[in-house]
């Protein structure tokens, strides 16, 4: 990565502000119910706290319209006081006088997480006044917030126009997996695409055609494919509107671009529907396409075997209901098995496949970005990183 980072800046006894993305879910009692993406703020936290920084965090939380108690930050400082074993104290707003002495006060070391910056319209309208008020709170400007760095908004690209902006561990680490992956990979590539729908991925199709060395897709995208190849898929999910643009790409691809050769079929959208296996061509009318079937897992694994590179974005079915989670878990558990490849795992719905099929640990990367890898893997610029100071 050509920014700097952490390490190019001296951040001791310095007042640090830190965008984080700890827009996480929370469960029914308001606890946290997934804290990948507070464990992964962790080593910049804990750096930033060795070299004695006063550690200034900011994240938004959800889509709130105004302030919305629901959607306050303070579940996430409770987590991550526990992860860190070291108090975080919680702000209760994110600008104001109250903040600005909160932040003077900090000590070398401490930590103060700020209420969520959505509370405030500013923040999405990158508004430079709201933006220079986060800035007063730092001397130092880190942006970890790989998960929001495809928005250009005022904690996140406006900040730096005040401040020394540098890349965090987990921007620099993301942008180098996801970057060598496509720009410098080791071959054969191997890109998986899956998830709902064609049009949410035409841009990175189009990349990856040209990039990889083969181009596997499933979920509910390959329907509109499939559809373009005259292949009636009953009730399956098809964007008809799409079509076109499907015979185009399947056109471009050629043999790169592999689609389902079977299907797991429900006659019902529901997780008790009744569900068999058929030939993508042998879908009744009234039925529809919810998971890969095995013999496109078997066709898949061939194509993945040998390869050293592998991106995967999406999952292959409905994989929220377990009669139709085969199929993704498959595929997780064929990436985890491959043997001296280097994995990628773009973020969303795919990565939590990934921590269901407890494979985790067996892929070399998970983004913890969903729109911002889709971004990043479309090679489009992300403001996020592109507003951080060159090397
Ligand atoms: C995400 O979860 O993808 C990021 O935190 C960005 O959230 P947003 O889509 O609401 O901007």
């Amino acid at each position: 990565m050509n920014k700097k980072t952490i390490r190019d800046v001296d951040v001791k006894q310095k007042r640090v502000l830190v965008r984080v993305d700890f827009n996480v879910p929370l469960d029914d009692q308001q606890h946290v119910a997934d804290d990948t993406r507070i464990r992964a703020a962790l080593p910049t936290i804990r750096f930033l706290r060795d070299q004695q920084a006063a550690v200034i965090l900011m994240s938004h939380l959800g889509r709130p319209k105004g302030v919305t108690p629901k959607l306050s930050l303070a579940p996430v400082a409770a987590r991550l006081s526990e992860l860190l074993g070291a108090p975080v104290i919680m702000a209760k707003d994110c600008i104001g006088p109250d903040v600005q002495q909160a932040a003077r006060q900090l000590k070398p070391g401490e930590v103060l997480l700020l209420e969520n910056l959505r509370f405030y319209a500013e923040e999405e309208k990158n508004d430079p006044e709201f933006a220079r008020q986060l800035a007063n709170l730092g001397d130092i400007y880190v942006n970890d917030a790989f998960g929001t760095a495809h928005r250009a908004h005022a904690s996140t690209e406006g900040v730096t126009h005040y401040l020394p902006a540098v890349a965090g561990f987990l921007m620099e680490k993301e942008i180098d997996f996801l970057g060598s992956a496509l720009e410098n990979p080791q071959r054969p590539l191997v890109a998986i695409l899956g998830g709902a729908k064609v049009s949410d991925k035409i841009a990175v199709i189009e990349r990856l055609l040209g990039l990889a060395d083969k181009l596997l897709i499933g979920g509910g995208m390959a329907n509109t494919f499939l559809k373009a190849q005259g292949i009636e898929v009953g009730q399956s999910l098809v964007e008809n509107d799409k079509l076109d643009v499907a015979k185009e790409l399947l056109k471009k691809g050629g043999d790169k671009l592999v689609l389902p050769v079977d299907a797991v079929i429900a006659d019902a959208f529901a997780a008790d529907a009744n569900s068999k296996v058929v030939s993508v061509n042998q879908v009744p009318a009234d039925w529809r396409i919810l998971d890969i079937g095995p013999a496109t897992v078997k066709a898949f694994k061939k194509h993945l075997k040998g390869a050293k590179t592998v991106v995967w974005n999406g999952p292959m079915g409905v994989f929220e209901f377990p009669a139709f989670a085969k199929g993704t878990f498959a595929i997780a558990e064929t990436l985890a098995g491959l043997k001296g490849a280097t994995t990628i795992i773009g973020g969303g719905d795919s990565a939590s496949a990934v921590e269901q099929s407890g494979v985790a640990d067996k892929v070399t990367h998970i983004s913890t970005g969903g729109g911002a890898s889709l971004e990043f893997l479309e090679g489009r610029v992300l403001p996020g990183v592109a507003a951080l100071n060159d090397k």
